[in-house]
């Protein structure tokens, strides 16, 4: 990565406090949404986070940006930790970051005009006085495709399309450096998220931002992103450039999500379960590597052992992905080998 890093998030967890039993008894127990995750993103960089539902992401980028519950870990912007951020220093935060969410309607107030929604943005980050405001909107408005008739317009007199632009054009008016996009073209017509997508491609490359892109759609995440990183359970799984990944994955939990897309219809969403059987549940997860259970090339020790996340700049945290403890020479992880029937676990 050659460009300045701009968010370097590292060992971040984040943990949910189960209500205890009704007779109150036994330790309190907690619910291990995100554990142990760092990623680092640079200006003008947009990575992808993909894995199963359930699997950490949203939480992942709720927690960097402060707008959720944080256990542990640095979030560094620019150098400076925002985990613990106060006053002054949460305000940077809040200017110089920004969400784009799923529901593009659910996202926007039905009362606020367009020139309300988003000269309430540019209000409350002081970035112009009343008399440069509606020019401002006008100029974001542009930026993000619509026209300046809307201006006087509220949600339920637009599409979902349009909608999500405003939500894009609010983010953009506070001027972030790093945006994260949750699902943010998931409930929009196949049509008009290419169209959204191209569009957060081009202002990410003009305006130099640095993103993080959750989504199911792996063909999405392929056309936009320049690095991905593969969640399952909390943990990133593989981090690496979209072409690597895409082209040799190294964990079998990326290789089955990767698999899952057919070719004919590039561009359908991640099943819900591209393996038999559920992930295991994140108040409970299972010893060693927690994939093991579903994973079809499981060896003994992967029930014991937490696999390390190693290989550089394209890494896997697998024991037989190059670098991993059973493929210390760097080769590919074997096509669909099983492992042998002694070797496997009886819980495979
Ligand atoms: N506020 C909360 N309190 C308790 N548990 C939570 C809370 N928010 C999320 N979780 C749990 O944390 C885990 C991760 O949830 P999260 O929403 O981050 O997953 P996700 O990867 O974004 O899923 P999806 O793809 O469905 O959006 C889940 O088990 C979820 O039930
Ligand atoms: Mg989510």
């Amino acid at each position: 990565m050659s460009a300045p890093v701009l968010l370097d998030v590292r060992n971040l967890s984040v943990k949910f406090p189960m209500a205890r039993s009704r007779m109150g008894l036994g330790p309190r127990r907690s619910l291990n949404a995100v554990s142990d995750v760092s990623m680092r993103v640079a200006a003008g960089e947009t990575v992808g986070l993909v894995g199963e539902s359930g699997s950490g992401k949203s939480t992942f980028g709720r927690a960097i940006l402060r707008l959720g519950e944080l256990t542990r870990g640095e979030v560094l912007l620019d150098g400076q930790d925002m985990a613990r951020a106060r006053g002054e220093d949460l305000a940077r935060l809040r200017r110089e970051t920004a969400m784009i969410f799923q529901d593009p309607y659910g996202s926007l107030n039905p009362r606020l005009t367009v020139r309300q929604a988003i000269g309430e943005v540019l209000h409350v980050h002081g970035k112009k006085g009343a008399a440069g405001r509606d020019a401002r909107i006008v100029e974001l408005l542009e930026l993000v495709g619509l026209d300046a008739t809307l201006m006087d317009r509220r949600p339920g007199d637009l599409s979902g399309g349009q909608c999500q632009r405003i939500g894009i054009a609010r983010a953009l008016a506070i001027e972030p450096r790093l945006i994260v996009a949750d699902e943010c073209v998931a409930a929009l017509d196949v049509s008009i998220q290419g169209q959204i997508i191209n569009l957060l491609m081009e202002l990410g490359q003009r305006m130099h931002l640095g993103m993080i892109f959750i989504a199911h759609d792996l063909a999405m995440v392929r056309r936009l992103c320049d690095r991905i990183a593969v969640m399952y359970l909390g943990r990133i799984v593989e981090e690496g450039p979209t072409e690597q990944v895409f082209k040799a994955p190294r964990h079998p939990y990326t290789r089955s999500l990767i698999e899952a897309i057919p070719e004919i219809d590039p561009a359908r969403m991640l099943p819900s379960a591209p393996l038999p059987g559920e992930p295991p549940s994140p108040v409970n997860l299972p010893e060693g590597c927690a994939f093991h259970p579903r994973c079809p090339l499981a060896r003994s020790e992967c029930r014991t052992a937490v696999p390390p996340f190693v290989g550089g700049a394209h890494r896997a945290a697998c024991i037989l992905a190059p670098g991993g403890r059973l493929n210390e020479v760097g080769e590919n992880l074997p096509e669909t080998t099983p492992a042998t029937p002694t070797e496997r676990i009886e819980t495979c």
